[in-house]
């Protein structure tokens, strides 16, 4: 069976191929379909509910069982702010520097540094029943950034039980703790039997 990725970051769907290695399954990125939208718009006010919409709009133009995901950082001392904002939290276009420097400054001399990522990756059948699973990663931000790995938030975030950030550590360690890595793997259990049935 063939499974629309609704992912254009290769980056994303290079994790994909690993954790989604299952029998018959063949993974399509979104890029490699003819006529399908080129961006949906991440509107909603969840994580849930982008995922879902992503995962709905191009299972629709397709035709094909599609995933989607949707993910951003959670910051406590922010009421859960940067959130579905994560990618522009600094406004259009979305720049991670740009973001790194505002979130350090909306947390100048706040004590609670507590964060955690969420991901949600959403699964749509063309003959509309849909799933999700969700994945978390707990852990805090600190004051200055570190590392040069990955992207986005990492280099200011530090999972629980460890020191280093996530631009710090290895892309590996990073998949085996974080909030995709966890939905991925989540979601490859879950939807083992969907997906080879199909
Ligand atoms: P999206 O799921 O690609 O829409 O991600 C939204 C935004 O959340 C990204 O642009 C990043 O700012 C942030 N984000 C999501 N996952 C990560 C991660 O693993 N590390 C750092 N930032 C992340």
């Amino acid at each position: 069976m063939r499974l629309l990725v609704a992912t254009r970051n290769h980056h994303k769907l290079e994790e994909i191929r690993q954790i989604f290695a299952l029998p018959g399954l063949e993974l399509v990125a979104a890029d490699e379909v003819s006529g399908l939208p080129e961006d949906v718009v991440e509107d909603a006010d969840t994580f849930e509910g982008n995922a879902l919409k992503k995962a709905r709009e191009l299972c629709g133009a397709s035709g094909m069982w599609t995933m989607a995901d949707d993910s951003g950082l959670e910051v406590a001392a922010l009421n859960n702010a940067p959130g579905v904002f994560s990618a522009r939290y600094a406004g259009e276009p979305c720049s991670y520097p740009a973001n790194n420097a505002k979130l350090l400054r909306e947390l100048g001399g706040v004590e609670d540094r507590r964060a955690r990522f969420r991901c949600v990756i959403a699964l749509c059948a063309p003959d509309g029943r849909e799933w999700t699973v969700e994945g978390r990663c707990p852990g805090r931000i600190i004051g200055e950034t570190r590392g040069s790995n990955g992207f986005g938030y990492d280099p200011l975030f530090v999972p629980d039980g460890h020191e280093q950030t996530f631009a710090e550590l290895d892309g590996a360690t990073k998949n085996s703790l974080s909030h995709r890595g966890h939905a991925l793997r989540r979601a490859a259990a879950e939807w083992r039997a969907l997906l080879v049935a199909g």
